[in-house]
């Protein structure tokens, strides 16, 4: 039971920054509902809470399994009226929502795993009405390579320093990782403006599991550390995840 409540917290502080600043953006934004649209949104752990913040939630993705485990939990948090479920591939956004209609578009850990991250990220652009906000949540080479060294799995370090990243290529779905500048340069390409950019997850894989077990204290410390580096630059090159908000030009 302990041991679920650390995985729990851990889970959370995984994911708060990310929510401090999408749920900034959405205010920002205006009152809900926002016509959000999450790209490759799996089975809703961004769709459903958004929904339940009173958003208007489209969920693109083209695996059966998740649409039918997002329609599950849509059910069980009682927000069937706000959320609607595409399959559906990112690069065909604007085939399969249209252009111009939402206010916030999400691509969270989705450029990984896209046959083409620049098509998906102009595709993501294209659905965005002008004015409105992409949230890009991808994962940071540098920190990759940093985890692997971690884990004693150098020679997969090594494949991962010396590889091109921003292009998978190499037969592993996850292989895609992204420098900042990649990031930056990619999101750029597709008319995607950065407006910030901070670290997700600098301390939440690296913390020791056993000190989440037994200090009731340590999931909100580290939480707040979390939260105190994400926008330093230093920090950034050690996060695991990337997170850009960027505008539509
Ligand atoms: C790691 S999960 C992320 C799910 C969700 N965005 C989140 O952050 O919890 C990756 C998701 O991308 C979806 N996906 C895979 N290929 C895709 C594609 N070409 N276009 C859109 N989504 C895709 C998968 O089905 C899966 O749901």
């Amino acid at each position: 039971m302990v041991r679920d409540g650390a995985s729990r917290g851990r889970t959370s502080v995984r994911t708060a920054v990310v929510w401090d600043y999408l749920r900034a953006a959405l205010d920002g934004l205006g009152p809900a509902p926002l016509r959000v649209l999450d790209a490759g949104g799996g089975s809703g752990g961004f769709a459903v809470p958004l929904a339940q913040l009173g958003h208007h939630v489209t969920v693109v993705d083209p695996s059966p399994d998740s649409l039918a485990a997002l329609e599950r939990r849509v059910a069980e948090a009682g927000t069937t009226q706000q959320v609607r479920a595409l399959q559906g591939d990112a690069a065909d956004l604007p085939s399969v929502v249209g252009a111009g209609e939402f206010d916030v578009v999400l691509c969270h850990s989705v450029l990984e795993v896209v046959d083409d991250s620049l098509v998906a990220l102009r595709a993501i652009a294209q659905a965005l009405r002008p004015g409105g906000i992409a949230s890009v949540l991808a994962t940071n080479s540098t920190a990759a390579v940093v985890a692997r060294v971690g884990a004693g799995r150098l020679g997969e370090a090594q494949r991962l320093l010396t590889s091109s990243t921003g292009s998978s290529g190499d037969g592993d779905p996850l292989a895609r990782r992204f420098s900042l500048a990649e990031l930056r340069d990619a999101l750029t390409e597709a008319g995607l403006r950065p407006r910030t950019i901070h670290g997700v997850r600098i301390f939440a894989d690296t913390v020791p599991p056993a000190l989440l077990d037994v200090d009731p204290n340590a999931v909100a410390e580290l939480l707040e550390l979390e939260r105190a580096a994400a926008e330093l630059p230093d920090y950034l090159p050690i996060a695991t995840q990337l997170h850009v908000l960027a505008d539509r030009d």
